[in-house]
């Protein structure tokens, strides 16, 4: 009996199957700051929530189409916790992206969020790439009522392949899911990254990477 119960004790602390995943930050970096006295907090602090109103929960307009007479031919609204400060730790935000015809989205990713984006109007081809070494591009050209899916930190794109205006819709898995656009961080960095890194990095030339340092 008594060794049953030892193999019984063993097998449990063992044989524990651990589905874990790290909390997600809220914000790019956190420097510690060991002399305040000020509670940790991730995200926002909190609001007495005895004066929560209906407007804390709140953003109007997203029927709206976003304005995009610029060089992407894209606005992007976004609705997350810097316009419902309801949002604060809840882990969820929405943005609405007009386009354009053949309007893009460059290349960017969302450190913090996983992102679901359906077609409202119009068709619009996507496609994100899997991590090193693979790079392996999925993509598909979706039209109205389609359903698309972009995993948390991976390089995605969208662009509208028709040759009307396209409306998407988009929620994603953070109240702040951050942007990284890939040219503007690499290219347009501030102060810049040196152009030696950059032109070993992408084995080109050193007067490419300055001619593509101006446009950022
Ligand atoms: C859209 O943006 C462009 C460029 O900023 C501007 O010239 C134009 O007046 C805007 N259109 C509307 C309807 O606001
Ligand atoms: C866009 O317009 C061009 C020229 O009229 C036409 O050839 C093409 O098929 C159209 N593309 C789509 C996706 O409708």
């Amino acid at each position: 009996m008594a060794n049953q119960i030892l193999v019984l004790t063993v097998l449990a602390m063992t044989c524990t199957l651990v589905i874990a995943f790290e909390p997600s930050p809220l914000q790019d970096f956190c420097v510690a700051d060991t002399t305040s006295s000020v509670p940790r907090v991730n995200g926002l602090p909190c609001l007495d929530s005895k004066l929560a109103q209906a407007d804390h929960f709140f953003f109007g307009g997203l029927h709206l189409a976003g304005n995009t007479s610029n060089p992407l031919g894209v606005k992007i609204t976004s609705v997350n916790v810097a316009q419902i400060p309801g949002l604060n730790t809840l882990g969820i935000s929405l943005a609405r992206i007009d386009y354009a015809p053949w309007g893009v989205t460059p290349p960017h990713t969302h450190p913090r969020a996983t992102e679901i984006l359906t077609v409202l109007e119009g068709r619009v081809a996507v496609g994100f790439v899997t991590s090193n070494p693979d790079n392996k591009l999925i993509s598909k050209v979706l039209n109205k009522g389609d359903v698309f899916v972009f995993p948390v930190g991976l390089v995605h794109y969208q662009q509208n392949v028709g040759n009307g205006t396209a409306v998407s819709l988009s929620s994603l898995s953070s109240q702040n899911p951050g942007v990284i656009t890939i040219a503007n961080s690499v290219f347009g960095a501030n102060p810049s990254i040196s152009d030696d890194v950059l032109s070993k990095a992408f084995q080109v030339d050193k007067s490419i990477i300055s001619n593509l340092q101006a446009k950022f």
